[in-house]
């Protein structure tokens, strides 16, 4: 098969699915798998097969999509979703509910932690709704069921588990007021009928999907989730999927590491009094990216002489504040600082990759990727960032290999966690 790119062809055109991303061997299974599960004599047969059977063409696109996901991935995104959405309650005036779009919303988890959120800061189940779409019948069926599993609470604050899930016999069974709020359908992202006659969403989560897809789909996605979107809505991604907007002519929304994304005309968002909560309170937000007076971000310290080399302390979560308020020489600067006062340090170099490679130098970006990883073999999002520079730059092999490192430990972690 290795030299037979038709199925690599026909997975780019149906789902978008690019594969130096998740590298030809894991195609390559997956369609084996399938040929032998459908009884086809050969891959020649199984390709005749593919093109007549609406079944299997669905049965493969379920053997090669990622459903990974869990409850409240990246917390912090959660927190910038309250915010804005208070913002824009108000803007509203009560005319009608805010619209929320989770796409792909794979088993249901990231719709539902929007939920889950919007409720916990105290915004009645009446005042928003949100659509989960997934090209998988099978995620959205579990979706539509509300039963998980343990690997689908993964973070170390699981209290809304206690607020929102009935322990069953296989799992935790959401409750009902909270999948009342979620609409969910099957979808394409490249249909070009997906979602029509929907009114603009205000708020548009797509994490973890641009990934997958090479430069050119990414765009041509990245146009539909524009049109999705309400001009003055945000856009929510992946953290692998932040250097492509920040090229796509948007800003990042400034709350540290919530990987949101406004169009670059956008008014920064006002911080509103938060309501009386009906449950604990979010986890407070870093300081927001203002194009008037900002509130107080530490200083970013500048790189000083061996002798001052004390009064530098600069922390990560500062670099990563400055880094997603798109402030990146500060951003630069202060990962330099934070290198000579501590030494070497992976995220730190991952940082510099990253700010590097949305400043165009691919070069260096590679080399602080590099970095990073030699400190931390496994560091995820510096192996995801360097195989896209990689593949871009046409080095499929480099790319797969990191792919492969990023899925093993990705295996071993999964596997860590079911222990
Ligand atoms: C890694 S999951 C991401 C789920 C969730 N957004 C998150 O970040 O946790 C990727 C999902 O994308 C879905 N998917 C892949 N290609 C798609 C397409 N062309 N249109 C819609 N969904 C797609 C897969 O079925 C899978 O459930």
């Amino acid at each position: 098969m290795e030299h037979d790119p038709r199925f690599f062809k026909y997975l780019r055109d149906r789902i978008g699915l690019d594969v130096a991303s998740v590298g030809a061997p894991m195609i390559e299974r997956a369609v084996r798998q399938r040929c032998a599960a459908s009884g086809a004599a050969d891959l020649n047969a199984y390709w005749g097969l593919l093109q007549l059977s609406g079944a299997e063409q669905q049965a493969l696109i379920e053997a090669v999509i990622v459903p990974e996901t869990w409850f409240m991935r990246y917390p912090e995104t959660f927190n910038a979703l309250v915010r804005v959405a208070q913002a824009r309650l108000v803007e509203l005036k009560a005319a009608r509910p805010l619209r929320i779009l989770s796409l792909p919303c794979s088993t249901g988890e990231e719709p539902y932690s929007i939920a889950m959120a919007l409720l916990d800061a105290g915004i009645s189940a009446a005042l928003f709704t949100i659509d989960g779409v997934d090209i998988s019948p099978i995620s959205v069926a579990k979706a539509q069921r509300g039963v998980y599993g343990r690997n689908s609470f993964r973070g170390t604050d699981l209290t809304f588990r206690d607020r929102y899930f009935d322990a069953v016999d296989d799992g935790y069974r959401l409750l009902e007021r909270v999948r009342q709020q979620v609409r969910l359908q099957v979808g394409n992202v490249l249909d070009p009928a997906l979602l029509k006659g929907e009114a603009p969403y205000d708020f548009v989560f797509c994490r973890n999907l641009l990934i997958y897809f090479d430069v050119d789909t990414q765009q041509r996605v990245f146009e539909v989730l524009k049109g999705f979107n309400d001009p003055d809505g945000a856009l929510f991604i992946g953290p692998a999927e932040g250097s492509l907007l920040a090229r796509l002519g948007m800003r990042p929304l400034g709350v540290a590491q919530s990987f949101a994304f406004v169009r670059a005309e956008v008014l920064p968002v006002e911080p509103v009094p938060t309501p009386t909560r009906a449950a604990p309170p979010p986890r407070p937000l870093a300081p927001p990216v203002r194009s008037r007076p900002s509130p107080p971000l530490p200083p970013v310290p500048q790189v000083k002489p061996p002798a001052a080399e004390k009064a530098v302390q600069v922390t990560l979560e500062q670099i990563a504040s400055l880094a997603n308020e798109g402030k990146r020489l500060e951003a630069m600067q202060a990962c330099d600082a934070y290198l000579k006062h501590h030494g070497p340090d992976a995220q730190a170099f991952y940082w510099l990759g990253l700010l590097n490679d949305v400043g165009g130098d691919a070069r260096k970006a590679q080399d602080f990727y590099r970095k990073a990883l030699y400190l931390q073999p496994q560091h995820p999002e510096a192996l995801a960032h360097l195989a896209m520079l990689l593949a871009a730059q046409g080095d499929s092999v480099g790319a797969r290999r990191l792919q492969e490192r990023a899925a093993r430990s990705e295996r071993t972690a999964d596997s860590e966690r079911k222990r």
